[in-house]
């Protein structure tokens, strides 16, 4: 199929120093010269973008963590998608679970954010997925339609081929709980399923969808042979540039 790979790592709120950060980007820069025909982005906190853009002289694409959806203004702490694609970014995530949970974001706030980050000629990396409790209770796959439906409203089929769909079960992320790639792949399967229903199959077939959630070395391999998982997005493992570049460098 004509999906290109992606692969993003999502560094959160790490690391600590700028000198950390650029040492980072050098690392998968160079890991990225042996890499197939992957895209490779990394989304480092914001007073970063600029330095890891630089350290990685082109090689990798830069994104941004979060967003607000007003352009400018009285808005303390705020950081709006002009901002972000003035400085280069090509992604910004929409919907971390992080956001909806320690900050709150409800998917109002996500749509609003996803349709700035739309505006502004970026994608939307945006993320979906069920809780523990929701897993449990077999509502993964009724979790991630409500999640799609409130999120995505009121974009066009055009549009949402430039949004990447992540599904991140949060009983995954930071756990070393990764989904099985069977378990993944029947949601992917199910995301795409739902996507054709709310636009067209040549749409869904056309949207990347990444798996998030405990991607490591020794996981990516089986889950990217998956059909319908075309990238991950990674958190702990993107911090450390050896097992990063094997990421990018799956088989
Ligand atoms: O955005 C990345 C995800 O939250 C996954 O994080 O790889 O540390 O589980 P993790």
């Amino acid at each position: 199929d004509a999906r290109k790979p992606l692969i993003a790592g999502n560094w959160k709120e790490n690391p600590c120093t700028v000198q950390e950060a650029e040492a980072l980007a050098s690392e998968v820069a160079e890991a990225t010269k042996q890499a197939g025909d992957v895209g490779v982005v990394v989304i480092p906190p914001y007073p970063f973008l600029v330095p890891v853009q630089n350290a990685a002289s082109g090689a990798l694409m830069i994104g941004g963590q979060n967003c607000y959806f007003e352009e400018k203004g009285a808005y303390t702490g705020a950081v709006s998608t002009a901002m972000l694609s003035s400085v280069g970014c090509t992604y910004v995530l929409c919907g971390h679970s992080e956001r909806r949970t320690v900050f709150r974001n409800d998917d109002n706030a996500i749509n609003r954010k996803l349709r700035a980050v739309l505006d502004h000629n970026m994608m939307p990396i945006l993320c979906i997925g069920e809780s523990k409790e929701e897993y449990d209770a077999g509502l993964n796959k009724a979790v991630c339609a409500i999640q799609l439906s409130k999120d995505l409203k009121g974009v066009t089929g055009e549009e949402m081929k430039r949004i990447v769909v992540a599904y991140e079960p949060v009983w995954a992320i930071g756990t070393g709980l990764t989904a099985t790639p069977e378990i993944a792949q029947s949601v992917h399967d199910y995301i795409r399923g739902y996507l054709a229903k709310m636009y067209s199959r040549e749409v869904a077939d056309e949207v990347i969808i990444q798996y998030g959630g405990s991607v490591t070395p020794d996981s990516v391999d089986a889950l990217m042979a998956m059909p319908d998982i075309d990238g991950a997005l990674v958190g702990g493992a993107s911090l450390d540039g050896a097992k990063f570049g094997r990421i990018i460098n799956y088989k």
